[in-house]
């Protein structure tokens, strides 16, 4: 619209479309590091992009995080979406209960008048309960439908920040530091050139998976998360960014 022209915001969006390599980008203005309202803008437009594309009966898998918090604050009906079916993409993290993918499906399928399915999986996992609950004819059925998904939502986080959020083992911290881990999403680090160096050992969407999904939509803003958003895009499935101006600035001047 006029506005977003006004503000230059198309020439940003057409600029790091190119330079990240994406289908579709949405900007927002301002900074989400520093007003709320800017990640509940992002929020909206991932809600108005889902809106257009969401058909009747699909499968929407979404991460944690304040982000997607903030789009299931803004979730709206969705027309199309009829019995659409909302279940987080990997098990629980040990993050505050408002920011945890449970909390926030329930939220997005009471909004969007769909349903939802909960993973009650500790993250990380030992290799034994992991190889366990698996077989879990509950857990079992609700990995299927996440495997299944046709639509997933996800937030980027900084490496570091995430580290200290997850209250990750000092070992494990330094090891991330000593690979150069820049980035966090779906429970993998990666360093500057999109190339895993750590995962938390967890039930869900494996990185893989992501190949086979119709749409993959990432929100991730704010000054801060510049070089965390630029190292996932080297290498992280590409369907739809939704940021907002302060990241978009920075990762231009990089
Ligand atoms: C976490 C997700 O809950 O939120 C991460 O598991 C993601 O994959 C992170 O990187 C982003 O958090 P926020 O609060 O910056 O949106």
């Amino acid at each position: 619209d006029f506005m977003h022209e006004a503000m230059g915001l198309s020439v940003l969006e057409r600029q790091l479309k190119e330079k990240l390599q994406l289908n579709a980008i949405m900007v927002v203005p301002g900074n989400s590091d520093s007003h709320d309202w800017v990640k509940q803008e992002m929020g909206k437009a991932c809600v108005t992009y889902l809106k257009k594309r969401i058909k009747s009966a699909q499968t929407v898998a979404v991460t944690g995080g304040t982000t997607m918090a903030a789009v299931a604050e803004m979730m709206v009906p969705l027309d199309d979406g009829a019995d659409c079916l909302f279940i987080p993409a990997r098990g629980g993290i040990g993050e505050k209960e408002e920011n945890q993918a449970n909390t926030i499906v329930a939220k997005m399928a009471r909004k969007a008048r769909g349903d939802y399915r909960l993973l009650y999986v500790p993250d990380p996992l030992s290799e034994t309960a992991y190889q366990t609950i698996i077989k879990e004819p509950a857990v079992n059925e609700t990995l299927q439908r996440v495997k299944s998904a046709s639509v997933v939502l996800h937030g980027i986080g900084d490496a570091m920040t995430m580290a200290r959020r997850r209250k990750t083992p000092e070992d494990v911290t330094a090891q991330l530091k000593e690979n150069h881990a820049v980035s966090e999403a779906f429970g993998y680090y990666f360093d500057g050139n999109g190339n895993v160096v750590h995962k938390v050992r967890t039930i869900g969407i494996q990185l893989d998976d992501l190949d086979s999904v119709d749409q993959v939509i990432t929100v991730a803003g704010g000054h801060s998360k510049a070089n965390a958003i630029a190292s996932y895009f080297n290498k992280g499935k590409r369907d739809m960014l939704i940021t907002d101006e302060a990241a978009a600035e920075e990762i231009l001047k990089m």
